[in-house]
C-alpha cells in the first residue's frame, strides 16, 4: 500500500486524481493540504479519514510516513512544494506544467538525483485511448516514418479553477506563469516527442492575446523543427468549438484524429491507398481525464519501484518547459527561430 498526500484539492485533484485513486487498492490518500478552507471541507467530504492541513509545509512536517505527494496546485507553487517534498525523501507526482521556468525545472532534476526520489509529471494525454492507438499505428509501421505532425487544440475559453479559490488563475501570470502555452503547451509538445520519436532542436512561435483584459496569451502558434521532421501546434482559448484535431503524416500514409474519431490512410508508396475509419471513446470532453490517470500512475509507481528518479518523463517535462520559454522569447523577437540549446537527455 502506497501512502500519498494531495496538495491543492481543486478541480483536477477532486474530480480527476482522487476518483482515480479510489479505483485502486494499492493507494491510500492519508493527508490533504489546501490554502482554502472550503476546499479542505470538500476534501473532508471526499476522504473522511484524511488529515487536513492549511499549508503544505505543515503537512510535510507532520506526515512522516508518506511515499509520495501529488502536487495539484497552480503552477507557480509546483517547484517550491516539490523541492520541499524531495528534501524529506518523498516521491513527487506533479501536474503540468512541471514548473514555470527552466531554472526551477533544472533544480527539480538536481534535487531528484540528490535525494534519490522520483519526480514524475502528469503527462496524461499520452494515456488517452485514441492517443494510445496513434502510438500503436506508428509502431506497426503502417504509415511509415513520421515526418510531420499537426496538433490543434480548440477551446472556447480558458479552463476554470474551482470557484472557492481564484477561478481565473490561468489568466493571471503570477499564478500561472503564462497563458495557453504554459497551460496546455506541455500536452502538445510531449505528444510530438512520442510521434516523431525524437526531441526538437529549434522553435519559432507567435503568441496572441485576443482577450486583452488579461495579462496572459490566449493563442499560440508554434513550429518545432526535429532532426527527422517538424510539428505545428495551434492552441487557442478563443475558438468557436471545443475539440482536438491531430494529424500524423507518414512516408506511407497518415492518421487524422478528430476527438474520438480516427481516419487512417495507408499504402501511399504502392500507389494504391486504403482508407479506414473508426471511433475510440476517449472522454475528451471530460476535462478531469479520470479515465487516463491510472495508466499514468502505473508508470509513476514503476519509476518509484525501480528507482528511476530522473526518468524519461521528467526529462520530457523539462523539454516542454524549455520549449514554452523559448516560444515566449521567439514571439517577443518577431517570431525569430531560436535553438533549444539545453540537451535534456544530458541533464
Ligand atoms: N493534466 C491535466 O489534464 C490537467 C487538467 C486540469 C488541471 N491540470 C493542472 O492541475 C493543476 C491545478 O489545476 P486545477 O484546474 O485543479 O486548479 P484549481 O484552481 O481548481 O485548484 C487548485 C487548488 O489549489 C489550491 N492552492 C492554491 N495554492 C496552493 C498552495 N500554495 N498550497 C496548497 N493549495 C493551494 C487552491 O485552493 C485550489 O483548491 C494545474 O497545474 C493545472 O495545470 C492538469
Amino acid at each position: 500500500m502506497l501512502k500519498g498526500a494531495i496538495v491543492g484539492f481543486g478541480f483536477i485533484a477532486g474530480k480527476g486524481h482522487y476518483p482515480a485513486y479510489l479505483q485502486r487498492e494499492d493507494i491510500e490518500i492519508v493527508a490533504v493540504a489546501d490554502v482554502t478552507a472550503p476546499r479542505l471541507e470538500a476534501a473532508r467530504a471526499a476522504i473522511p479519514k484524511a488529515r487536513l492541513y492549511a499549508s503544505f509545509r505543515d503537512l510535510l512536517a507532520r506526515e512522516t510516513q508518506l511515499d509520495f505527494i501529488d502536487i495539484s496546485t497552480p503552477p507557480h507553487a509546483h517547484a517550491e512544494i516539490a523541492l520541499a517534498a524531495l528534501e524529506r525523501g518523498i516521491h513527487v507526482l506533479c501536474e503540468k506544467p512541471l514548473t514555470t521556468s527552466m531554472a526551477e525545472a533544472r533544480a527539480l532534476v538536481d534535487a531528484a538525483r540528490a535525494h534519490r526520489r522520483v519526480v514524475f509529471p502528469a503527462h496524461n494525454y499520452k494515456h488517452a485511448p485514441v492517443v494510445k492507438f496513434a502510438q500503436q499505428i506508428i509502431e506497426s509501421g503502417r504509415i511509415g516514418a513520421i515526418r510531420a505532425v499537426t496538433l490543434n487544440t480548440f477551446r472556447t475559453t480558458h479552463a476554470k479553477g474551482v470557484p472557492e479559490w481564484k477561478t481565473d488563475w490561468r489568466r493571471d501570470r503570477k499564478l500561472s506563469g503564462g497563458g495557453i502555452a504554459m497551460d496546455h503547451g506541455s500536452h502538445s509538445f510531449y505528444l510530438t516527442f512520442a510521434w516523431l520519436g525524437s526531441l526538437p532542436t529549434h522553435v519559432t512561435a507567435k503568441t496572441l492575446t485576443l482577450e486583452r483584459q488579461w495579462d496572459t496569451e490566449d493563442n499560440l502558434n508554434a513550429v518545432l523543427t526535429f532532426p527527422n521532421g517538424f510539428a505545428h501546434t495551434f492552441l487557442t482559448w478563443t475558438a468557436g468549438v471545443r475539440k482536438v484535431v491531430y494529424s500524423l503524416q507518414g512516408e506511407n500514409g497518415a492518421l487524422v484524429i478528430d476527438d474520438d474519431e480516427w481516419e487512417l490512410t495507408t499504402g501511399k508508396s504502392s500507389g494504391k491507398t486504403a482508407l479506414e475509419k473508426g471511433v475510440i471513446e476517449s472522454d475528451w470532453m471530460d476535462a478531469s481525464h479520470t479515465r487516463w490517470f491510472n495508466s499514468m500512475f502505473d508508470q509513476f509507481k514503476a519509476a518509484m519501484r525501480s528507482g528511476d528518479f530522473v526518468n524519461r518523463e521528467l526529462r520530457e517535462a523539462v523539454a516542454c518547459i524549455q520549449i514554452i520559454e523559448t516560444c515566449y522569447r521567439s514571439s517577443a523577437e518577431g517570431s525569430r527561430e531560436l535553438p533549444l540549446a539545453v540537451d535534456v537527455t544530458a541533464l
